[in-house]
């Protein structure tokens, strides 16, 4: 007989976390205005807001963590996160910085202007408000089947070329500072890009001298997709896999908080120097030194050792593994889910599992919320509140996917968990047809509100209107 799979790891340090009621968990999320940002982390059972930041570190990260040097220039921690920057993704020059919208900030600030197109797959939020708030625009170029959660495709996260060098044609090249190709690519639903389209879109990019940035939190996840499903990859490291990866990219950006299995942290790799030294100014006017950037010497140490082990094939398929469980189970029990599964998270298609819900109601919240109130589990919603407003017209962007997202934090629940998870969306879609109303908006900022929003029950509102 076959043995089952089993973790990469035993656990050495538990953190208790507590049920609660349902009357409980009713008022809670009134009280926080149904933005499931704003409830305390105790009221949370299984927290699935978000995988960045919310990893386990090894013991051999807290081991590093002792050794850390706290100078302020020139630490040994730092000279440990250059060697494994240089060794893992072949990078000369880098930059720490305090998270990924840092990383973004500095880069951005040395490279965008008002006016620019910044052609990518699927900006991720803080990428397009790096560049709106620049008064330049994000271009999505990404294939047409990643907006259709039924189709499979081994590559969603890939960039349509066509569409790309549509973009690339129609401006002056000193319009388009950069492209970005975001591995995996978080706002599509974690899907890969292929190694064929980094290649193409490097080669593309070269054509038209253009360089390519890769907003790299998940590369290591995209690098395991890459050795399972793109032909001439089975045999090759996932170490192997990512330098080749790299050879496409003039430089990168990295939320360390994701693939590098650190709570805190950020960095930016750069192959041009003369960009590098742009980029230091204004490193020190928002970060700090640029041998330190925001983060303490610990912090680079633990950071240096994540890399390395968060690039190890044994730890990516339990991780990976993992995820696909839980999508496994929900498609068993015909929650509708988007295939194929992504690398950090399940995403419940809200569109098929509330159809006749109105889109103005914010469908992929009402569901997050049912989800929290049945089971107190915390997703996200990735749908209109994200899209935001238009910044010219001010109305409400309707993306094409309403996605309510479970991300699995690396190495902290058990596969009991996600059971308990895939029968709560279970209990949820079996009393789908009662949910008939959604939610309305009572407070919004302009920029970003999904971390802010202040909602009322749809219903609610209509009775005090009467
Ligand atoms: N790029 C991608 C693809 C991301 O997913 C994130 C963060 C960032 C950049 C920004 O990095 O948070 O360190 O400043 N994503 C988190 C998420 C917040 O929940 O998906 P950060």
């Amino acid at each position: 007989m076959e043995l089952p799979f089993a973790e990469s790891y035993k656990i050495k340090m538990v953190e208790p976390i507590r049920k609660s009621t349902r009357e409980e968990r009713e008022e809670w999320i009134k009280t926080a205005k149904y933005n499931l940002f704003n409830l305390r982390s105790d009221q949370v059972f299984i927290d699935l807001l978000t995988d960045s930041g919310t990893g386990a570190m090894s013991d051999r990260q807290w081991a590093a963590m002792m050794l850390g040097d706290e100078s302020y220039a020139g630490a040994s921690s730092y000279y440990n996160l250059k060697s494994a920057i240089k060794n893992i993704l072949g990078f000369d020059y880098f930059l720490p910085t305090h998270q990924g919208r840092a990383a973004e900030n500095v880069l951005f600030s040395a490279l965008v202007k008002e006016g620019d197109v910044v052609p990518g797959n699927s900006h991720f939020d803080t990428t397009k408000g790096h560049i709106e708030f620049r008064k330049a625009k994000a271009i999505d170029c990404t294939i047409d089947e990643a907006f259709n959660t039924t189709i499979q495709h081994p590559f969603k996260g890939n960039i349509d070329l066509t569409k790309l060098e549509t973009v690339l044609s129609q401006h002056p090249k000193e319009q388009i500072p950069m492209i970005i190709v975001t591995v995996t690519c978080n706002s599509s639903g974690g899907q890969p890009v292929s190694m064929q389209n980094l290649k193409d879109v490097y080669a593309l990019a070269k054509q038209y001298g253009i360089r390519v940035i890769f907003d790299s939190a998940r590369f290591a996840e995209n690098a395991y997709f890459i050795k399972l499903r793109e032909e001439g990859y089975q045999d090759k490291s996932i170490k192997e896999i990512v330098k080749e990866m790299y050879q496409y990219a003039d430089g990168m950006t990295m939320s360390s908080k994701k693939d590098a299995i650190v709570n805190m942290g950020g960095f930016i790799g750069f192959k041009e120097e003369e960009l590098f030294k742009k980029a230091c100014q204004f490193n020190i006017i928002y970060e700090g030194y640029i041998t330190y950037g925001g983060m303490s010497g610990r912090d680079m140490n633990a950071l240096a050792q994540g890399l390395d082990e968060g690039t190890e094939f044994e730890y990516l398929e339990t991780r990976i593994r993992q995820v696909a469980y839980l999508g496994e189970r929900l498609k068993k029990l015909g929650v509708p889910v988007q295939e194929p599964f992504g690398g950090h998270a399940i995403f419940i298609d809200a569109k098929r599992f509330l159809p006749h819900l109105p889109k103005e109601e914010f469908v992929a919240q009402t569901l997050a919320i049912e989800l929290y109130k049945e089971a107190g589990i915390r997703g996200v919603e990735i749908g209109t509140l994200l899209a935001d407003r238009d910044p010219e017209t001010r109305e409400n962007r309707y993306p094409a996917l309403e996605l309510v997202r479970l991300a699995i934090p690396r190495r902290v629940y058990t596969n009991n968990h996600m059971d308990v998870i895939a029968v709560a969306c279970k209990n949820v879609y079996d009393r789908r047809e009662q949910i008939t109303r959604g939610y309305q908006i009572t407070n919004e900022s302009a920029i970003m509100r999904h971390f802010t929003v202040e909602l009322t029950s749809a219903e609610e509102k209509a009775h005090v209107m009467i």
